[in-house]
C-alpha cells in the first residue's frame, strides 16, 4: 500500500478557504505570548542580546519546527488522524510512539487550562476599562484584589470578592466551547476572520498613540524602543561574566529564554499546529503557508508587541520602572499599562478617565482577541482526539473539554503556585521535550529525504536546501543541547521541589506545585489510557505497518 492508496475517512473536517486557514493559523500563533510574554522576556533576559538569541532561535528552531509540524500534521490528516498519537504512528512501526503522541494532546490542554484563565482577565479588564472601574484605584491593588491576593483566593479569609475573576472566567470558557462546538469552518475560522483584522486595527491604533507620546522628563518612546535594539549589549551573549554583571544572568540563560519564547509564541512543540495542519488536503501547500504563519506572528510580536508596552512604560516610568514592571509575569500589562493610559491624553484632550476607558478597552480587547484565537487552537487537539479516536460528537467533545478545564482550573484560580507549575512543565520545558521527540521521529526515524519530500508535496515554493541540513542536524542538536543543560542545571532541584522554576517556593506555592504536578500526571495517565483503549479497538492498525510498506 502506498500513501495515496489509503482512503481518508470521508467525514473529516476541512478548512473552508485558504484565507481562513492562514488567519486561523496566524491566530493560533499570535496570542498573549506576543504582547505579554515577549516584552517581559526580552527586557529581563538581556534586551539587545536577547533579540540576537531570539532571531537565531527563530532560524534554527522556530521556522524548521513550523515546517516539520505542518508536514507531520498534513500527513497524519491524510490517514484520518488529527492528533499526534495517530500522526506519530503513521511515521514509524514502533508501537510506543502513539503514547508519546498523547503528550501532544495533553500539553495543549494543560496550557489552555491556565491560558483561558489569563485570557479571562483580559476580558474582565476590557469590560472594567470600558465601564470606568479601572479609574481612580491603585492599579497594583486592583490587580492583586482581582486575583485574590498572592496566595490565590484560598489564601483569603473568605471567597468574597472572587466573583469578577470567576464570572469572567466562566464567560470566557463558555465562549470558547461554543465556538469549538460549531466546528472548524463555522466556528474557529469565522472567529479568526473577524478577530485577526480587529487585533491588527487595535494594535496599530495603540502603536500610533505610543509612538506619538509627548516626552516625559526627556524620555521618548523611541528611546524606549531602543531598549530592544541596542547593539552594545550583544556581547553579553558570548561572555558569561559580562552577562552576569550586566543582567545578572548567564549567557546560557539568555539563549534558553529566547528559545523558550520562540516555542511559545509560534505554538510549536505543543501539538496545536499539527492538529490545524491535519485539516489540509493532501495537495495543499505547506511550505509557503507555514512561512506566512511565522512571518505574521513575528510582525505581531516584534513590531507590534515590541512597540507597545515597553516604550509606553519607559516614557512614564523610566528604565527602573520598566525593569520592575517586567520582572513579574503580568505586572506590565495589568498594572503598568492602566497607569500609563490614565496619564495619556487622547484627541488633544486631558488625560484621565476618558483615556483609560478608550486605550484600556483597546489594549485589553486586543489581548482578549489574541488570546481567544490561541486558546481555540490549544483546545482543538483534545476536541479532535475525542472525536476522531474516541468517536464522540463535536458537542460531546466540547462538553468533555469544558468539564476538564472546569475541574482543573479550580486549583489554578484558588491556589498560588499551581499556574506557574503547569506553565513550567507544559508551557516551557514540555515544548522543548516534545519538539525533540517530533524532530527525531520525522527527520531521523521517518527519514530526512522522505520528510523533505513530504514538506514539498504540493508546495508553492522550494525551501532552500540549507534548511534540510538545519532540520536534520542543527535543530535536533540544539534541542538535545537544551535538554542536556536542563538536566545538568535544573532537573534535580526542580524534580525534588527544592527550587521553583526561576526562583524559590514559598510554603503556599510549594503546595500549589505539588497539586499542579499531581494533576498533570493524572491527566497524562488518563489520555495515555484512552490511547491504549483506542489502540485495542484497532484505531491505529491501518497505519501501524505503513512506514515499512511505503519504504519497500
Ligand atoms: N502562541 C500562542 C501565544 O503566543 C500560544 O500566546
Amino acid at each position: 500500500m502506498s500513501t495515496t492508496d489509503y482512503a481518508p475517512p470521508a467525514e473529516r473536517e476541512r478548512w473552508g478557504s485558504r484565507l481562513g486557514l492562514i488567519l486561523a493559523m496566524a491566530g493560533n500563533a499570535v496570542g498573549l505570548g506576543n504582547f505579554l510574554r515577549f516584552p517581559n522576556q526580552a527586557v529581563q533576559n538581556g534586551q539587545g542580546a536577547f533579540m540576537v538569541a531570539y532571531f537565531v532561535s527563530l532560524l534554527l528552531l522556530g521556522i524548521p519546527l513550523m515546517w516539520m509540524e505542518w508536514g507531520i500534521g498534513r500527513r497524519g490528516g491524510h490517514f484520518g488522524f488529527s492528533t499526534c498519537p495517530g500522526m506519530f504512528q503513521s511515521l514509524t512501526r514502533a508501537k510506543w510512539v502513539k503514547y508519546a503522541g498523547a503528550i501532544g494532546v495533553v500539553m495543549p490542554l494543560l496550557i489552555v487550562i491556565y491560558y483561558v484563565y489569563i485570557e479571562s482577565w483580559t476580558l474582565g479588564y476590557a469590560v472594567q476599562s470600558a465601564t470606568g472601574q479601572l479609574t481612580g484605584e491603585d492599579p497594583g491593588a486592583h490587580f492583586t484584589n482581582y486575583l485574590g491576593g498572592d496566595g490565590g483566593f484560598l489564601g483569603r479569609e473568605s471567597l468574597q470578592g472572587s466573583w469578577p475573576a470567576y464570572t469572567f472566567f466562566l464567560v470566557t470558557m463558555v465562549v470558547n466551547l461554543w465556538v469549538l462546538s460549531r466546528g472548524l469552518s463555522k466556528g474557529i475560522e469565522i472567529i479568526a476572520k473577524i478577530g485577526m483584522p480587529v487585533l491588527l486595527l487595535c494594535a496599530v491604533a495603540l502603536v500610533a498613540r505610543v509612538l506619538t507620546l509627548p516626552d516625559v522628563e526627556g524620555r521618548t518612546a523611541l528611546d524606549g524602543l531602543a531598549i530592544y535594539w541596542n547593539p552594545s549589549q550583544w556581547k553579553a551573549l558570548f561572555d558569561n561574566g559580562l552577562a552576569n554583571d550586566l543582567f545578572n544572568k548567564g549567557s546560557a540563560a539568555i539563549w534558553l529564554a529566547a528559545a523558550g519564547q520562540i516555542f511559545f509564541t509560534l505554538s510549536v512543540g505543543s501539538g496545536a499546529i499539527n492538529t490545524y495542519a491535519s485539516y489540509l488536503t493532501r495537495d495543499d501547500d505547506i511550505a509557503l503557508t507555514g512561512l506566512a504563519t511565522v512571518s505574521t506572528n513575528e510582525f505581531c510580536e516584534v513590531v507590534l508587541g515590541g512597540t507597545l508596552a515597553i516604550p509606553a512604560a519607559y516614557v512614564f516610568t523610566g528604565m527602573d520602572g520598566v525593569m520592575s514592571a517586567s520582572s513579574g509575569n503580568m505586572g506590565l500589562a495589568f498594572i503598568t499599562m492602566p497607569s500609563v493610559f490614565e496619564q495619556t491624553p487622547i484627541f488633544g484632550g486631558e488625560a484621565g478617565a476618558g483615556s483609560i476607558a478608550i486605550l484600556g478597552t483597546l489594549w485589553f480587547g486586543l489581548l482578549f482577541v489574541a488570546g481567544i484565537t490561541s486558546s481555540l487552537a490549544l483546545s482543538q487537539p483534545t476536541m479532535a482526539f475525542l472525536q476522531d479516536t474516541m468517536g464522540l460528537t463535536r458537542r460531546k467533545a466540547a462538553m468533555v473539554v469544558g468539564l476538564i478545564i472546569l475541574l482543573f482550573v479550580q486549583p489554578v484560580i484558588l491556589m498560588g503556585g499551581v499556574l506557574d507549575e503547569i506553565d513550567y512543565w507544559a508551557g516551557t520545558f514540555g515544548l522543548v521535550l516534545f519538539s525533540t521527540v517530533e524532530v527525531i521521529l520525522f527527520m531521523w526515524v521517518f527519514g530526512s529525504d522522505r520528510a523533505w519530500k513530504e514538506i514539498h508535496h504540493g508546495s508553492d515554493i522550494r525551501i532552500p536546501r540549507l534548511f534540510k541540513f538545519l532540520m536534520t542536524w542543527v535543530t535536533p542538536f540544539v534541542l538535545l543541547a537544551m535538554l542536556f543543560l536542563w538536566g545538568r542545571d535544573e532537573m534535580l532541584p526542580i524534580l525534588t521541589f527544592e527550587a521553583a522554576p526561576g526562583g524559590e517556593y514559598t510554603e503556599t506555592t510549594r503546595t500549589g506545585a505539588y497539586v499542579g504536578r499531581t494533576l498533570m500526571l493524572a491527566l497524562f495517565a488518563f489520555f495515555a489510557i484512552l490511547v491504549g483503549v483506542a489502540a485495542k479497538r484497532g484505531r491505529f492498525s491501518a497505519v501501524e505497518d505503513l512506514p515499512a510498506e511505503e519504504a519497500s
